[in-house]
């Protein structure tokens, strides 16, 4: 591991969703010890970095993000001196460790929440009495009003599953236990934290109705981007800088306005957060050049590096996203997918020159387990076996992220393909046609996606040029995107161009297809240049 403190600022990270990764003893659910045997895969990726979605005890009602106990592994996950092996394994691989924070909400089974409802310390969340009206007409985001009403009368407040209840962050003990956490994990050797719903938290003193407005309309919202909020990432911030090497932060914010979104990213705040308005762009020029700007301008004006998402376990997988239509009514949802007709070749081979494109930007970049095999999303899981929330809530009518959520394939010819041991039944069944994308099968094969990640990844390794630091837009013909960085590197990306030359005299050193039999760059195709 390199004893850059700066590493964040250039980092490439990928998303271990642990249910989904490996799984060691067989019971269908991913664990610590599956991840730990599979840290060379990671290694020989070639990533700086892992982030672990939740791992603690959890009912799993939210897939983790419901936590009932922060300072401890679910025993389907592991336990705590299996993490403290991960860590150690993981350095010594090179490999820094970033976990998730749930700050917005516990799970319902939390002892303080438990406590609140045998009616001690609710003001530890957020109770109110109101009638048999609910206090104001805030919705949940899988579904539903955002309040339920307890049996002596009162209400508390949910903005996810109604097992998902809100922590009130006016109260001191909650930010003295979120800071305690903290350190309980920086002592054990995390190098960060992935901040979920980091522009929630805070809520607006009289809890307003919010009307019409959506969570991406810009404008003040009475429980989206508080104001108040950043006081609490100063402190978190004050207690990273307290280590050495300092930690870091990585903050899930959906935030719409550029100059909004940058405030959590000021010197003092928190280091980075997912770009979702480039994980939103639809794969016109235009558009991911619109987005790259902003996300530059914006990043430069706190300071920060960007960072560059292509998919996540909340989204369906983007080589399906990427084989429809860019100009259908699309959005980053499995849902919105449904119905609208794919072509799969076609999104792999924009997946690959995405993966270039991501990789070549200023800044650090994320990558989904599964990306590296270009997995694309499993579309059709029996009605029967789908966990996420937002399929019941929404009253079956929205089938939600399962899809992309799909235990990894990683060996073999049928399921569970090297999951776990023979015999296992994942927690989700993975189709027959996953066996086209085990890790085996692409680690042999020079033109698989794995194969592409790996290049890419080693390169952007040796070249000086990527990683943080500056770019320079250049002259391509429409439909394309073309920029250099220094000293001696160009990406060239054809969406929607005719073909055409890259400029004489420089190295084609990686390319994410081939090129016309005239050495042009075709549609959907990017290529790497030198020129030292
Ligand atoms: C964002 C997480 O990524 C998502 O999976 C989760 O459902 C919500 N936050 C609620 O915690």
């Amino acid at each position: 591991m390199t004893d850059d403190a700066a590493w964040w600022r250039s980092a490439v990270i990928y998303q271990v969703y642990i249910r989904s990764f490996a799984d060691a003893d067989g019971d269908g659910t991913g664990d610590v010890a599956g991840l730990h045997s599979r840290l060379d895969h990671l290694a020989e990726l070639g990533v700086d970095a892992i982030w672990i979605n939740p791992w603690y005890p959890s009912p799993l009602n939210d897939a983790g993000y419901d936590v009932s106990d922060y300072r401890a592994l679910d025993p389907r996950f592991g336990t705590l001196d299996g993490a403290a092996a991960l860590i150690a394994a993981a350095h010594e691989r090179g490999l820094r460790v970033v976990l998730d924070i749930v700050p917005n909400h516990t799970s319902s089974e939390h002892p303080w929440f438990r406590d609140a409802l045998a009616g001690r310390h609710r003001d530890r969340y957020v109770f109110r009495d109101s009638g048999d009206e609910p206090p104001n007409d805030w919705k949940a985001m899988f579904g539903g009003p955002a309040w339920t009403r307890v049996p002596d009368g009162q209400w508390y407040l949910h903005l996810f599953d109604v097992t998902q209840p809100d922590l009130n962050w006016q109260n001191p003990e909650v930010r003295a236990d979120f800071e305690e956490t903290l350190r309980f994990w920086f002592d054990r050797g995390v190098d960060g934290f992935r901040i979920d719903v980091a522009n929630s938290l805070v809520k607006e003193d009289g809890l307003p109705d919010v009307g019409e407005r959506g969570q991406h309309d810009p404008g003040p919202h009475p429980h989206w981007d508080r104001d108040e909020v950043h006081d609490i990432y100063r402190e978190w911030r004050r207690i990273a800088d307290s280590y050495d090497p300092p930690r870091v932060f990585v903050a899930e914010a959906w935030v719409p306005e550029a100059d909004r979104f940058a405030r959590y990213l000021r010197p003092d705040e928190l280091h980075t957060a997912f770009n979702f308005d480039f994980l939103k762009a639809p794969w016109l020029a235009p558009a991911l050049r619109t987005s790259i700007e902003r996300t530059l301008r914006e990043h430069a004006a706190v300071g920060a590096p960007p960072t560059w998402v292509l998919s996540n376990h909340d989204v369906a997988r983007h080589v399906s996203r990427l084989a429809r239509d860019p100009r259908a009514r699309i959005d980053s949802s499995l849902d919105s997918l449904l119905g609208v007709p794919a072509d799969l070749e076609l999104g792999t081979r924009r997946a690959r020159a995405a993966a270039l494109l991501i990789f070549a930007l200023p800044g650090g970049a994320y990558v989904y387990q599964g990306d590296e095999l270009g997995l694309p999303e499993v579309e059709d899981l029996p009605e029967e076996v789908l966990d996420d929330p937002t399929w019941q809530r929404s009253g079956h009518t929205e089938r939600g992220r399962d899809g992309c959520r799909v235990p990894i394939p990683w060996a073999g010819d049928a399921p569970p393909f090297g999951f776990g041991p023979e015999g296992t039944k994942p927690w989700l069944p993975q189709p027959a046609w996953f066996s086209g994308y085990t890790a085996e099968r692409e680690a042999a094969d020079p033109g698989s996606m794995l194969a592409l990640y790996r290049r890419a990844l080693r390169l952007r390794r040796e070249l000086p040029a990527l990683g943080d630091g500056p770019l320079t837009w250049l002259d391509v013909p429409e439909g394309a995107l073309g920029f250099a960085r220094e000293p001696g590197f160009a990406l060239l990306l054809n969406l929607d161009a005719e073909p055409f030359a890259p400029p004489a005299g420089a190295e084609v050193v990686l390319v994410s297809g081939p090129l016309t039999d005239d050495g042009l760059v075709p549609r959907d195709t990017a290529v790497w240049l030198t020129n030292r």
